[in-house]
């Protein structure tokens, strides 16, 4: 008999939840202009729309936030982050932001010469974003199994070290800015990096003098499947992991509101280079803050620092990831396609092959997601051709490569109970599948349009 490990933890506060009535989820769709953004967060029961700012702090943590040291320049607490980035990384510079997109602004800026590209495995949208308002040109080098979610690879956020080679060969070396290795990669499906790969994009970029970062928003959650599926690792710590992975790259931009167990943060960390560490801490002063704060109050550097400490305890990675492959195996269970393996931080469903019948210019994966929330009260998020937008020159609407529902779950605030009504509820919709449609917009604005556009449903 195989026993499931309950949570480790056991609970100490409670935030009641509440589930309105199926006729009131009606009405609050239809207000929202079939966007689940537009809901207010009392009108949800369960909450999957991102894992980002959405976890539950532990009693350390909270105990840590009554220990701020609120002096405006020389935080005890950010020498306590300091350290505690410094053991884990194995980085000598630190540089805190409030989150991570705060981080990407300000190195960035440092690095990006205009039209110069910036490679990566697969760019996070804000990531993209300031990539093109530093004047760089993102580029996404993810393996072709990537795209498929219905074939089994270990490490489905590889960078395809072939195609990485041939375009710096390609485009020269002096137009590329840096490689940015993204872990877990979280537009593939949360899909992790191996070491192995790590390591040869930073052979690669090294022959060719091309720097490389990583953008590290889930890095204990990769470390977790190097250490589960990646021969000669089993036996190694989190820690030891970690240290290996950075130590292939020279810097990282972090948001803390993902493996860092926070609810706002985030930070750069530079291997060495003490020229670029002033260049991006002087800038960040403006943008962010005095260097020993970053946009960040002491208790929250404090808090940070805790969780950094505690993402890396295994049992708090089994539980984690272990939830989050629960629900994937009981959606697989039903026949529903999905992202496989399930990756670290969320399972998504494809729902070009759950909804075959809508195209991809009626947005599929909202659909879905409406859906959910009628059926259940559950808000997930559409990651597809609504998020991708149109083509800036012809004004078409662009067909992305996927159409995925990402059901996002928060750290250590749902329990098994809830992804048990989570996928029921998936089950009952499936069996009914053939009955949804399509959306067409009733307002589409102009840029992020996913976040605030009003839709209808097609008759
Ligand atoms: N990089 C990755 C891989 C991310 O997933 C995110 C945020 C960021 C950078 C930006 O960090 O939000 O702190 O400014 N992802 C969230 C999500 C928003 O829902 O996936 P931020």
């Amino acid at each position: 008999m195989t026993v499931r490990k309950p949570e480790p933890y056991r609970i100490k506060m409670v935030e009641p939840i509440r589930l309105i009535p199926r006729e009131q989820r009606e009405k609050r769709l239809e207000e929202a202009g079939y966007n689940v953004f537009a809901l207010k967060g009392e009108d949800i029961f369960i909450d999957l729309l991102t894992d980002s700012g959405t976890g539950a702090m532990s009693d350390n943590q909270w105990a840590g936030m009554m220990l701020g040291d609120e002096s405006y320049a020389g935080s005890r607490n950010f020498y306590n982050l300091e350290k505690t980035v410094q053991d884990t990384f194995g980085y000598k510079y630190l540089i805190p932001t409030h989150q991570g997109r705060g981080a990407e602004k300000s190195l960035f800026s440092q690095l990006i010469k205009t039209d110069q590209y910036v490679l990566g495995n697969m760019h996070f949208d804000t990531t993209e974003a300031h990539i093109h308002l530093a004047g760089g040109i993102p580029v996404n080098l993810v393996i072709e199994d990537a795209y498929d979610t219905s074939t089994y690879h270990p490490f489905k956020g590889n960078t395809d070290l072939e195609k990485l080679e041939s375009f710096i060969k390609d485009k020269g070396a002096e137009n590329i800015a840096f490689m940015l290795i993204t872990v877990t990669c979280n537009s593939a499906g949360g899909q992790p990096v191996s070491m192995k790969n790590i390591k040869g994009v930073s052979e690669i970029c090294r022959k060719y003098g091309v720097r490389v970062f990583i953008d590290s928003a889930r890095f204990a959650e990769n470390a977790y499947f190097i250490k589960k599926r990646e021969e000669g690792y089993g036996e190694k710590s989190i820690v030891e992991i970690v240290r290996e992975m950075y130590s292939y790259a020279e810097g990282l931009t972090m948001s803390a509101k993902k493996d860092a167990l926070v609810n706002i943060g985030g930070f750069i960390a530079i291997k060495d280079d003490e020229e670029l560490y002033n260049k991006v801490r002087e800038v960040n002063v403006a943008f962010e803050g005095f260097p020993t704060y970053g946009g960040l109050a002491g208790r929250d550097l404090e808090a940070m620092a805790r969780g950094l400490r505690e993402v890396v305890e295994m049992p708090y990675l089994e539980s984690r990831i272990g939830q989050v492959e629960y629900l994937g195996q009981r959606l697989m269970d039903a026949g529903i396609p999905i992202q496989y393996p399930v990756g670290g931080h969320a399972v998504f469903v494809d729902a070009k092959k759950f909804l075959p019948h809508i195209p991809y210019f009626q947005f599929p994966a909202v659909s879905l997601c409406n859906e959910l929330y009628l059926e259940a009260g559950v808000r997930a998020v559409e990651i597809g051709s609504l998020l991708l937008g149109r083509d800036p020159r012809t004004g078409e609407q662009l067909e992305s490569p996927m159409e995925l529902l990402r059901l996002t779950i928060p750290r250590r605030v749902y329990t098994y109970n809830h992804m048990d009504y989570v996928a029921d509820a998936l089950i009952e919709i499936y069996k009914r599948r053939d009955k949804l449609t399509g959306l067409d917009f009733v307002f589409e604005p102009k840029i992020l349009r996913h976040f605030t556009a009003k839709m209808k449903p097609v008759e």
